[in-house]
């Protein structure tokens, strides 16, 4: 089955409104693609790259998100109110909310539910630590949090989700997994999906690789089987670097 490339820009906590702006408008120029590409800015900057997003295939993700739909959670954000806004999906589970913020697999799981109600297209991430892949314990964690997100969802709702492939030791350090490492536990998380969710399912969703990924090395991991686009953190805040990355995944 050939899955469609998809590619996502996570800014991080990057980018002011007028700085955001002027990226999108630099994407706009240069992006010319058949793949499925987004961008997740800060929250601040949502609404206005939405607008300067408009008549544009650009997708637009958010960051984060509550559970809940709302209530008293002092500066927390839901989904429904980034479905309002016009976000297509949002990032749940990335390793920095996990080890800065004490996200948990439990705490993914609602979120994912969460996004999920609110008709938001969830990039759910995983990936171990260097401690953890040295000790060998690289597919426990990984499947450890694959089984905790998708804990009690149907198939189908299994099969609206993409999962993100991060190794905490490549996220920002410039150090990439190689392609025969990316591979390898992509092909596991396939095998996992095929076992929670169905063949059909497993076949249709998209695993995206994160963790430096930079022009140079964007289309020999996307010309893995199971690497099906990537979730770009750095190299994302450059048109130029984006743009090539997106150009080399097709
Ligand atoms: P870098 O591409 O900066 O390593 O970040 C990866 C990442 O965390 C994307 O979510």
């Amino acid at each position: 089955m050939t899955r469609r490339k998809f590619v996502c820009g996570n800014w991080k906590m990057h980018k002011t409104v007028a700085e955001a702006v002027e990226l999108v408008r630099e994407l706009r120029q240069r992006l010319n693609t058949q793949i499925q590409v987004g961008i997740a800015p800060p929250f601040t900057a949502l609404a206005p790259v939405k607008a300067a997003l408009q008549g544009s295939p650009i997708q637009l993700f958010a960051q984060n998100c509550h559970h809940e739909k709302q209530g008293a959670f002092t500066g927390e954000v839901s989904a429904p109110m980034l479905k309002e806004l016009g976000c297509d999906g949002v990032i749940l589970g990335h390793s920095e909310r996990r080890q800065l913020f004490g996200e948990t697999d439990e705490g993914v799981n609602k979120k994912l539910k969460a996004a999920l109600e609110a008709q938001l297209h969830p990039i759910v991430c995983v990936g171990e630590t260097l401690a953890e892949r040295e000790a060998s314990r690289t597919w426990e964690v990984v499947s450890r949090q694959i089984r905790g997100a998708f804990n009690g969802l149907a198939a189908d709702a299994v099969g609206r989700c993409t999962i993100a492939y991060e190794p905490v030791w490549a996220i920002g350090t410039g150090k990439t997994a190689t392609t025969g490492q990316a591979q390898e536990v992509h092909g596991q998380i396939r095998g996992l999906l095929r076992e929670i969710a169905g063949p059909a399912v497993a076949d249709a969703v998209r695993i995206q690789y994160g963790g430096s990924v930079k022009p140079e090395n964007a289309a020999e991991l996307l010309s893995q089987p199971d690497i099906d686009g990537a979730l770009v953190g750095g190299a994302s805040l450059k048109a130029d670097d984006f743009a090539r990355i997106v150009a080399g995944a097709k």
